[in-house]
């Protein structure tokens, strides 16, 4: 028998996260929303390319929370996504509410599950999932780190004219104006952004990566990025499900770790069956140990107010 993965949320971002599950081939895979038909319509279009692509995951899509039992993961997807001018922070109340209920009944349906979340604010309704599950700390983390690093590595492929493979991205801190990419520790074939390029080249990939999401939305005016959103929570769960112990960038529970307690933030991670295997202690300068801090305490802050 496959392992069986939840997604939550069959808007863009669900859709997509589920449709590279699926052809991956690894487990099956709960479509599930809210609204009637949808999870069902888009379901049967993806199982429909299984001949085509050759993948034998089944794809179910459901609006009933019973079908979500025994799953190993669940991707949370659902919620309001930014329009043009919006902050990831206005959508605060309206996604906490909704991340509540849906929170409540993954509790009751799938109590060992992993949670992982995408809805934003990412590390908000991280640490508002993590309260409201009564999980333990491992089982519920964010997505955005591993999203972000792929972002700068793909700003830092175009300037360096080689292929992202070869590019390793470092990204902490918040998923939103206080993401704390580090030059210093990102690198091509083994060698910092900080040797390779002038300074002013550099602070504009550390620009352009923390204004990722913004850039998209507003190409796009009528919703936010969902290819690369949804391929990076698919990896998580394929790391989780098949306990690899990956390095990957999360948004997880800090309990002292850099200094910082009691706020959910993006730290590089090992990611295995039972969730968050490992939190990785990076040495960071002075100046990055601050940026983070700076992280911390607005994420703190946006979370008194749920
Ligand atoms: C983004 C949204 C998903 O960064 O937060 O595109």
């Amino acid at each position: 028998m496959k392992s069986k993965i939840t997604v939550i949320g069959a808007g863009n971002v669900g859709a997509q996260c589920a449709y590279r599950l699926a052809q991956r081939d690894f487990a099956d895979i709960i479509l599930l929303d809210i609204v009637e038909g949808v999870p069902q319509g888009k379901a049967l279009d993806m199982a429909q390319s299984g001949s085509i692509e050759g993948f034998s995951s089944k794809i179910i899509g459901t609006n009933d929370y019973a079908e979500i039992k025994d799953s190993q993961v669940v991707v949370i997807t659902a919620g309001l996504a930014r329009k043009p001018g919006m902050s990831r922070d206005d959508l605060i109340h309206k996604n906490a509410e909704i991340i509540s209920g849906i929170v409540k009944q993954v509790a009751r349906h799938a109590p060992q599950a992993v949670l992982l979340m995408v809805t934003n604010p990412l590390d908000v309704m991280t640490y508002h999932a993590l309260k409201v599950s009564g999980f333990p700390a491992n089982r519920v983390l964010g997505m955005a780190p591993l999203l972000d690093a792929a972002r700068m590595k793909h700003f830092i492929s175009e300037l360096a004219k080689v292929p992202a493979n070869e590019i390793y991205a470092e990204v902490l801190g918040s998923h939103g104006d206080l993401m704390v990419p580090i030059p210093r520790l990102s690198t091509v074939k083994g060698r910092p952004l900080t040797e390779l390029f002038s300074p002013e080249q550099v602070a504009q990939i550390v620009k352009r990566t923390t204004d990722g999401g913004a850039e998209i939305v507003s190409l796009l005016k009528t919703g936010s990025a969902y290819y690369a959103p949804g391929t990076a929570a698919a990896q998580m769960a394929e790391a989780i499900i098949r306990d690899s112990k990956q390095l990957f960038g999360a948004c997880v529970l800090l309990s002292g770790e850099y200094g910082i307690n009691d706020v959910c933030l993006g730290v590089p991670t090992r990611l295995g069956k039972k969730g968050i295997a490992e939190i990785v202690a990076i040495k960071l300068t002075d100046e990055e140990l601050g940026a983070l801090h700076k992280a911390a305490a607005a994420v703190k802050q946006l979370c008194t107010i749920l």
